[in-house]
């Protein structure tokens, strides 16, 4: 198994150029997009529907009144002239009494487009410290040809937290004898993820996502939420444009 790194929102539009037929795409934004889909999917949801712009999560709304909507901007639940989503982006938010068999429509800042930059692929999976361990005995199990680990990052900026989890990701994918080659930027986040994991909370704290969310108090918990290591026993897929649990 190859694997390489995308550690840059900057790299995504390159994306649409590339091949990814037979590429398998493991999508993090540990804070928080795909910590909260898989938590959602967790808690007994249907489905997630990533959408890039909040009018494409309006429309599909209107066309499908069953769906609900979540999501933030500039890390707060989105708010429009049709009043306000019914979920922000904090994980704590999908429990299962709110969740269970709904399919949600989900925009984020940068987690859902980078999960739809990823459409061309063999595979896309939604990852995050929660169900990191779960990927990684799948991505094992299968053993893909190539593997792209794509961090979604804060605007236009790396993001620390997502370049953490990728370097665990390749530090897993090391030690079950699954990974064969890793690329300069799969290496790059292997040396930050081996230098930080004796004290990720500490280390992650001072990101920027994380200095964020830390200074809104309703939110603040999300960070240490979010770092909680394989409590999601499951594997998500992105097909067509819904992310389900992947049964396999
Ligand atoms: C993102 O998509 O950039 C993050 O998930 C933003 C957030 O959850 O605050």
């Amino acid at each position: 198994m190859i694997i390489d790194v995308i550690l840059t929102p900057a790299e995504l539009p390159a994306l649409t150029e590339r091949d990814l037929g037979r590429v398998v795409c493991v999508v993090l934004d540990v804070l928080r997009a795909t910590s909260t889909i898989v938590t959602a999917l967790q808690n007994g949801a249907a489905a997630v529907i990533p959408v890039s712009e909040i009018s494409e999560a309006l429309e599909t709304g209107r066309r499908r009144p069953d769906v609900l909507l979540g999501g933030e901007r500039k890390g707060v639940k989105i708010r429009t002239a049709e009043g306000e989503f019914d979920f922000g982006n904090s994980p704590r938010e999908y429990t299962p009494e709110k969740v269970r068999d709904k399919t949600i429509v989900s925009t984020t800042t940068n987690g859902t487009r980078a999960l739809r930059a990823c459409a061309g692929a063999r595979l896309v999976l939604a990852a995050s410290f929660l169900n990191l361990g779960a990927t990684v005995n799948y991505l094992g199990e299968k053993r893909f040809e190539y593997v792209l680990i794509v961090c979604a990052g804060t605007r236009e900026n790396v993001a620390l937290e997502d370049v953490l989890a990728a370097g665990a990701l390749c530090e897993s994918l090391l030690d079950i004898g699954a990974a064969t080659e890793l690329s300069d930027s799969a290496q790059i986040a292997l040396a930050a993820f081996e230098k930080a994991q004796w004290d990720l909370p500490g280390t992650i704290s001072k990101s920027e996502n994380a200095r964020r969310l830390l200074a809104i108090p309703e939110l603040s918990a999300d960070v240490e939420f979010c770092l909680q290591r394989d409590v999601v026993a499951l594997v998500a897929a992105l097909k067509g444009e819904e992310i389900k649990r992947l049964d396999f």
